[in-house]
Order: structure tokens, then sequence, then C-alpha cells
């Protein structure tokens, strides 16, 4: 699936536009490899437009400025609120985009597109993400892949049969911060034997988000896009027609790193949750707190782990702690969550003595750093010199980067479609055993495309 960026049609013909400018005299393919270095510039350039540019829309296009050779040339959402926002910021940039209302249309109208980034809810994803496929685009698309399976399914599929890339926007999966963790564990053997895990999400009381009256969209239109209010069009997370809840929306990153640090899938899930606190007060219909267990089949035996979302307390925040019989870790997307406890018996490593330690549950824990580990002959690894080094950047300049490498270079997603479906199965199956308050076993057939 990973292509090279001589096949792509767009690509290759800017750089055949530049090459003829600059009165080369050669013939693709052999040549792009010995000119590579001359694309670096206007000619590897790529062409992106973004659909759905609203608070993490705004937030991509923002990362994405700071990434050399991306310039948009489009942009699609059905709110005219959106729309100027985002046009209004890329046009200081000095990148006017065509702006449209209807995606269908941006396909129709902008051949030249390389890349689409889709940020619009969840119920929408699967529909745009195929058709932007189709229409022969890379897509980088948002979490959750989809609010159902059947959706989640036809994206992988799409990418599949069309060969083009769909990163999903499990950003931990692009960050300096976890591979540092996973080095640890997986190399290092930390933890020892991982028999446990727990997560959490925990977020203040959520006020029901509003909108500038001015910018109401009309009723019809609203219909047309398939809202039933503007009430429900901008609080679209807490509807079951638009999103999977609150297991997916928050829950999909860290349940991702449970089958990505665990590196197999849940054999079982036992789930509860409820609409406790906002029941009756502003017509949402998922769950506002939801408590989870799985169980996984580890390398060296069972791993049962917790999980929970709750929109009432911010207490602990979020992070996903690892533990086993050596020691246990905590990690997160927050940088100022990153620790490591060593078990009494375990062994001492030699970073240690270089390593911060503070007080955390009356318990002495190593602050987690990016490059303090050292190789065998003392020095600095230089692997770990480089994530320290890319640590500094975003997490979501990070995701897009490995993005646009893989459209550019042919190098690995750090989030595949098929990766992005297993979160989707480990995260839906649960809204599934809340629903019938039961435990439900995943088979491998669940996790089939
Ligand atoms: N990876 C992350 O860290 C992260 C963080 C926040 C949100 N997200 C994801 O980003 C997506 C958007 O979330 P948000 O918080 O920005 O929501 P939002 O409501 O702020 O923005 C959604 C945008 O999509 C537009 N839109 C809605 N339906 C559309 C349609 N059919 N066609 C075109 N435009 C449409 C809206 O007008 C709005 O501009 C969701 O999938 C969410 O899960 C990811």
């Amino acid at each position: 699936m990973n292509e090279s960026p001589i096949f792509d049609g767009l690509t290759r013909r800017r750089f055949v536009q530049a090459a003829a400018a600059a009165g080369a005299t050669f013939a693709i393919p052999g040549a792009f490899a010995r000119d590579r270095a001359a694309l670096v510039g206007a000619a590897d350039e790529l062409a992106v437009a973004v659909i759905g540019p609203g608070s993490q829309g705004i937030n991509l296009v923002n990362n994405c400025l700071k990434i050399p050779g991306i310039r948009f040339t489009a942009i699609a959402d059905i709110w005219s609120y959106s729309q100027r926002r985002c046009s209004g910021l890329l046009k200081k940039y000095d990148q006017p985009v065509t702006v449209y209302e209807d995606y269908r249309d941006l396909l129709d109208k902008e051949k030249n597109v390389d890349a689409v980034i889709i940020a619009t809810p969840d119920w929408v994803h699967a529909e745009q993400a195929n058709d932007c496929l189709r229409a022969g685009k890379h897509v980088y698309c948002e979490k959750e892949m989809s609010n159902t399976l059947d959706g989640a399914r036809s994206m992988v599929r799409t990418a599949r049969e069309t060969g083009k890339l769909l990163q999903i926007g499990h950003q931990r999966r692009s960050n300096p911060r976890y591979w540092h963790a996973l080095k640890l564990i997986e190399k290092d053997q930390v933890l020892g034997r991982i028999t446990h895990f727990t997560g959490q999400w925990n977020r203040p009381k959520q006020y029901e988000v509003g909108w500038p009256k001015k910018y109401t969209i009309d009723a019809a239109v609203l219909k047309r896009y398939g809202y039933g209010s503007m009430e429900q069009f901008r609080n679209w997370r807490w509807y079951r027609t638009y999103s999977g809840g609150p297991l997916a929306d928050l829950g999909s990153h860290q349940i991702d790193v449970f089958n990505w640090f665990l590196k197999t899938r849940p054999a079982a899930v036992m789930a509860s949750g409820g609409l406790d606190y906002y029941n009756g007060q502003d017509g949402r219909d998922w769950y506002d707190n939801v408590m989870a267990i799985y169980e996984y089949p580890g390398a060296n035996g069972p791993v049962r782990g917790s999980y929970q979302v709750l929109n009432t307390t911010s207490h602990g925040g979020f992070f996903e702690t690892f533990m086993g019989d050596q020691g246990s870790m905590t990690v997160s997307e927050d940088p100022r969550k990153g620790h490591f406890f060593r078990e009494i018996h375990a062994k001492k490593r030699d970073w240690e003595a270089e390593s911060k330690t503070v007080e955390m549950m009356d318990r002495e824990a190593f602050e987690l750093k990016i490059g303090e580990t050292l190789a065998p002959d003392g020095s600095k690894s230089a692997e770990g010199q480089r994530l320290l080094a890319e640590s500094k950047k975003p997490v979501h300049q990070l995701h897009l980067e490995n993005f646009f490498n893989a459209v550019r270079n042919g190098t690995p997603l750090s989030c595949p479609p098929e990766v992005g479906y297993e979160t989707a199965v480990s995260v839906l199956k649960a809204n599934d055993a809340v629903a019938n308050g039961c435990r439900i076993e995943f088979t491998p057939k669940d996790f089939e495309v």
C-alpha cells in the first residue's frame, strides 16, 4: 500500500513540470531517484485540502503550517463560521483556498489535490474518506475512524482497493515519548511480566457547546446534512447518531495504546456506564461515565486492565499505566506525566542515577526522560537523541509528518487503517457490553476485514 511517489500521478506531474522548466532531459523513473534532492521545494510540494476545519481541523491546519512543502488549496465545511475562520487563517499564511460547502464539489473540482485531511464528526468519516480515496487522494482521517464497525471496515477495504494511503488520527502512535516507553518495556524489560494495566480520561463537567447566533445554519441546510438542530450539530459527541460516545471519543486513543503496547487484541470486555449526571438536561443520549474491564491474552499469561472516562471530574486527568512484576510505568500525552516505579527487588538501571525522582503515592518514581538511557559503552544512544529532538515538536505535527513522509517517500504509516480498525473493534464492542450489561468475548473473526 505504501507506494512510491513516482507512481502518484500528481506528484509525478509536478515533478515533470519542474524538471521541464529546469531544462532537464531525462526519463522517469530512473532519474527520479537520482534527482530526488532537486525535488525538495516547489516541485515536491503537496497540495492539501481539509474537510471539516472545526476545532480539531484548525489545530491540524496550524500544525501543517509548520511542515515544509505543504500547501492548502481548498477547504470544505458546511458551516460558514468554520469556512471563514480557516480560509482567513490560511490567507494570512499566503495560502488562499477555494472554499466549498459540500466536500463532493471539492472532489469534483480540485483535481490537483494530493491529500485530504478529514476532521468532521465521526459519523461522516467513512463516507468522506471512501469518496476521497476513490477520487485518488491520500487521506489523513481523524479518529474515531467511524462510529460504526461497518463504516470502519469499509474504509480499510477502500484503502486496500485504491492503494491510497489512509492514516487514522491516533497521534500517540507517532509520539516519541510513547516510543521511548515502549523501548524500555520491550527491549529493557523494565516491567518484567506485565500482568495488569489501567487508564483513564477524567475531565471536568462539560458544558453545552454554543455558537455565535449570527452563524446559525438554516434548518433546511442542517437537515440536508443530517443534523436535527444547531444544538445537535455543535454537540454531536453526545449523540449516538453522530458519535461512538466517550469510549470512542477519548478512550479510543488509550485503548489503542493498550493494544499497541501489549502487541495483541483484547480477548474479552465487560463494562458499565450511564447517563447519570446530564440525564434529561439537554437531550444528550450517550452515557456520561463508563468503566470497562478488558482481558488480554498477554505474551506470558493473561493481562487484565481497567479503563474509565468520567465527564464530571478531572481527577487524575488522562494517562495509561502498565504494571508488571518488576515495575510499573505511567505514560500520557500530557508531557507532565511519565514515570517509572521499580519494584524493590528488581534490577537497578544505569540511567536511574541521572534521572529525576519524584514522590508519587508514597513511593519514589523516576521521571521518564527520552534520551537518558545509555548505550552499552556508556554513550548516549543515537536513537534516544533522535527521539529527544523529535519530542520537541507538537504531537499532531509528528503524526501529520509521518503521513506526509509516507505520501512522499513510501515510508510506513504509524496508524494505518488496519490498526485503526482493531481499535474501533476494541472500543465499539465495549459499547455493546455497556448496552447489554454483559461480558463480551472477542473472536478472531471480529477483527477480520
Ligand atoms: N486526535 C485528536 O487529538 C482529536 C482531538 C479532538 C477531536 N478529534 C476528532 O476530530 C474530529 C472533529 O472534532 P472537533 O472537536 O473538531 O468537532 P467540531 O464540531 O469542532 O468540528 C467539526 C467541523 O466539521 C464540520 N462539519 C460537520 N459535518 C460536516 C459535513 N457533513 N461536511 C463537512 N463539514 C462538516 C463542522 O461545521 C465543523 O467545522 C472528530 O472526529 C474528533 O473525534 C481528534
